[in-house]
Formats: structure tokens, C-alpha cells, sequence
């Protein structure tokens, strides 16, 4: 009983120390019960969870779903109402268990202009018009940063604060819906970023909660993400929606897999070797890569998995060779940014490595880190929030870091970035 007590009173003492150090947000509510009454008002032939991606350098995959067969075509022109343009698309239905997916539809659209506002309609020209706009052409650029985003209250604040930032593009890297085999909540998910990633491309790649595989009952992965959210692997050389990359105004985007194998000898290694063998700096004078879990994080959050060590083992010498820039990953729901490092150390060629994966997902903030801070580890804290990458010209870019709790005109952490391009001792 006296031991029960005191293990009561130092806990409680730990609370309050640590309530100090961080003024801690109150967990939120699932929002899946609005979304899925958002969904039943829908229309069985009214496309919903709309959203688009990036496909080459002048096309844009349309994504759509409806309940009942329709076309998978796509209207579009630069006015509102006009039909000057149409593209045929295909379309693609999975089941998993008893869930079977509605009618899952994707057309590519173009040549687009770029820095251009679209006009489009999904399935038919009485279907409801949806706009977005193409990123520009040269720079500044904007990426927005969102990771392990899940559907809560708190993921719709974020998506708030990441709606008022005039972005360009959106990357997320990874732990998109948190379904966790209830299929649908991936519905759900399509129906909550809808307003979002139906206006800008949004291009994402995967985490461990995209796997979905099921011990003896269901032997393949990524069923639902790979129907749902199929990215320009093709378009890159890749042979897998599990990674990929893409080239936007002077920015190469490496969209790398954590739960596909990377290993020397995989598949992933090989088209990464090849890939990074094709960046022309002058022409992409900024090359960053996105990743799930992170290969440095000093938080006590997911230490020492396989997918972090081991990937880092295998593929940190190509990113550093190859002179990334920046490393986004998610996994770890909090915020950490590290000063440019390579095999642990400082180094000014390496990459600056950045944990985003405070989206707002049900599972709460990974609050506990690894004490003393190491010396590379620049700025931690777990609070829900998103990031922008505004890349001004080809050699410097501003790092942002939001917190939701804040106006999302405060930027909580900042930093400038010079691309390695432009190091002498770099290049
Ligand atoms: C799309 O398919 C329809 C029906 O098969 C056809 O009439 C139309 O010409 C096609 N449009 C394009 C742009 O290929
Ligand atoms: C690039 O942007 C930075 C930051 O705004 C500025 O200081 C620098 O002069 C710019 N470089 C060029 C070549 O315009
Ligand atoms: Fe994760």
C-alpha cells in the first residue's frame, strides 16, 4: 500500500515537472463519426474524397471515388464551366475481408500550364467543379509538410492552419488514415483532406500503418493505400507505388519506402542508386528526400526499429554522396529538427534531418526524449503542428515549423538553408 502511494506521488511529481517544461494540448476527438455522415449524404454516383498528384512535369492524376460504376473521366479547362479538355481514365476496386471499396477511379490530366488555377469536373460535366492549382514553373516554391496526419479534432486544426498557408505542394511522409484494417475509415480519411488535396497535388508515401497485412489471413500489404493513393512511380522509373520521385520547379523529391525492402541488393536500392544518377543540379539545384521513420530521432518514441537502423545503414551513404539537402520522415509523433549530420556527427555536407510526424493522429504525442539533447539534435518539442518549405531561389530555402496551438502566421521554429549546391567544400 505505502509503495503504491509513492509510486503515485513520484509519478504525479513527474507530471507536474513535465507539464512544466511543455504546456501540453488535451487529446481530441475522432472525427470519424461526422465523416462517415458526411460520406452517407453523398451521392452513390457523386465523386468524392477527390484529391490530385503530380504526374511528370506537366500532368496532373486526378483521384476520385464513387459508390456505383461511372466513367472515370475527367472535364477540365481554365475558366470556371469550361469543358474545353477531357482525359479517360481507369478505374480499379479492392476488397479486403468483407469491405469491398467503392469504384476507385484515377485519370491523368495535361499538358497543364504551370502556376495556373484548373477548373474540373470528376465523372461527368453535371458533377460538382472542383479547382486546383500547378505549381510554378521556377522558384519560390512552397512545400507544405504534413505527417501522421489520422483524423482527429487535432488533424483538422492542422489541416486549418496548413489550408491559410498558400502552398504549392503538400508531402506527407507517411501514416495517412490510421484504418488500421477498419477500411472505412480510409473513406473517411479521402472525405476529411478532400478540400485540401483536391486543390493542390498532394504526394505522399507510406508508413507501417499503410501495411495492413494480417497474419495467416491476409499475406499482402498496402492493398488499400496502393488502390487508393497511387503516386508517379511509373512516371519516375520505379516499379513500385512504394517509392518514387518526382522533379517540381527546381526541386528533386525522393519519396523513399520504409516497410519495402532497401537493402543493397532490393529493388528500392537500385532505382534509388539510378535515380539520384539522373539529378542534374543545374537543372534541380535543391534535392530533398522524404522517408516514414526516421533515421535520426532523439526521442524515446520507436528507438532502435529495423526500418530506422537498418535503412539508415543501407542508404545514408547514397543521400550524403548524392549531397541531399533535407530529410523529411514522420513516425515519431513529435517535432525534432537536427543540424546537417552524417554518421552521427555534424557535418556541413550532410543532410538537415527533420522528424514532422505531429499531424495529430489518435495515438497522441511521443512526449519523452532522450536526456541530454544530443549536440546534433537542433530544436525538439511534442506539440501537434506542420511544416513549409518555402524554397526562394536555388540556393537559399526557409524552413518552418508550426505549431497548431499557434497562429499559423508564428512560425515556432525556423531556419534558413543554403543548398549544398552552393558549399564550396560541398560540391
Ligand atoms: C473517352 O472515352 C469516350 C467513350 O469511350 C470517348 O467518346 C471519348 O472520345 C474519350 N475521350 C478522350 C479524350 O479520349
Ligand atoms: C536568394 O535568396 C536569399 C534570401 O532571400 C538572398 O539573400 C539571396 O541574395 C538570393 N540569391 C539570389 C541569387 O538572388
Ligand atoms: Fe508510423
Amino acid at each position: 500500500m505505502a509503495l503504491k502511494s509513492l509510486v503515485l506521488v513520484l509519478g504525479f511529481a513527474v507530471a507536474i515537472v513535465s507539464a512544466a517544461e511543455y504546456r501540453r494540448p488535451p487529446p481530441r476527438n475522432s472525427l470519424s463519426r461526422s465523416l462517415v455522415k458526411e460520406l452517407d449524404d453523398v451521392d452513390s454516383t457523386s465523386p468524392q474524397q477527390v484529391h490530385i498528384s503530380l504526374s511528370g512535369e506537366n500532368n496532373m492524376r486526378i483521384s476520385w471515388i464513387t459508390s456505383d460504376p461511372t466513367p472515370a473521366v475527367v472535364y477540365y479547362g481554365t475558366s470556371p464551366g469550361a469543358n474545353t479538355f477531357s482525359a479517360n481514365g481507369s478505374t480499379n476496386q479492392y476488397k479486403y475481408l468483407l469491405y469491398k471499396s467503392g469504384e476507385i477511379h484515377n485519370a491523368i490530366i495535361g499538358p497543364l500550364n504551370r502556376n495556373t488555377v484548373y477548373y474540373y469536373r470528376c465523372g461527368s460535366t453535371s458533377s460538382p467543379e472542383l479547382s486546383f492549382k500547378t505549381p510554378p514553373s521556377t522558384f519560390p516554391i512552397k512545400f507544405s509538410v504534413l505527417g501522421d496526419p489520422g483524423q482527429t479534432e487535432w488533424t483538422k486544426t492542422t489541416l486549418d492552419h496548413i489550408s491559410k498557408s498558400d502552398y504549392d505542394v503538400l508531402l506527407l511522409p507517411g501514416d495517412l488514415s490510421y484504418a488500421d484494417f477498419y477500411q472505412p475509415l480510409w473513406d473517411t480519411f479521402g472525405q476529411l483532406v478532400q478540400p485540401l488535396a483536391s486543390a493542390r497535388p498532394w504526394m505522399v508515401t507510406h508508413g507501417n500503418h499503410e501495411i495492413e497485412k494480417i497474419p495467416v489471413v491476409r499475406r499482402e500489404k498496402f492493398t488499400s493505400y496502393n488502390a487508393r493513393w497511387v503516386m508517379p512511380y511509373e512516371e519516375s522509373g520505379s516499379s513500385s507505388n512504394l517509392y518514387y520521385s518526382f522533379e517540381v520547379a527546381g526541386v528533386h523529391v525522393i519519396m523513399l519506402g520504409s516497410y519495402a525492402d532497401f537493402g543493397p541488393d532490393s529493388d528500392q536500392y537500385r532505382w534509388l542508386q539510378s535515380d539520384l544518377g539522373k539529378v542534374d543540379r543545374s537543372k534541380t539545384p535543391w534535392l530533398i528526400a522524404v522517408v516514414h521513420a526516421p533515421w535520426y530521432s532523439s526521442n524515446e518514441a520507436h528507438q532502435g526499429e529495423y526500418e530506422s537502423v537498418g535503412m539508415k545503414k543501407a542508404m545514408e551513404d547514397l543521400l550524403y554522396k548524392a549531397r541531399v539537402d533535407a530529410v523529411f520522415a514522420g513516425h515519431v509523433h513529435a517535432y525534432e529538427r537536427f543540424v546537417r549530420v552524417y554518421k552521427d556527427e555534424a557535418n556541413e555536407c550532410g543532410p538537415v534531418y527533420i522528424n514532422i510526424g505531429d499531424g495529430g493522429n489518435r495515438e497522441g504525442l511521443a512526449s519523452r526524449y532522450m536526456d541530454p539533447q544530443p549536440k546534433v539534435s537542433g530544436f525538439r518539442e511534442p506539440s501537434f503542428g506542420h511544416g513549409q518549405l518555402l524554397v526562394v531561389n536555388a540556393t537559399h530555402a526557409l524552413w518552418s515549423w508550426h505549431r497548431n496551438d499557434d497562429d499559423v502566421a508564428v512560425a515556432s521554429d525556423h531556419i534558413w538553408l543554403t543548398s549544398l549546391l552552393s558549399v564550396s567544400n560541398c560540391s
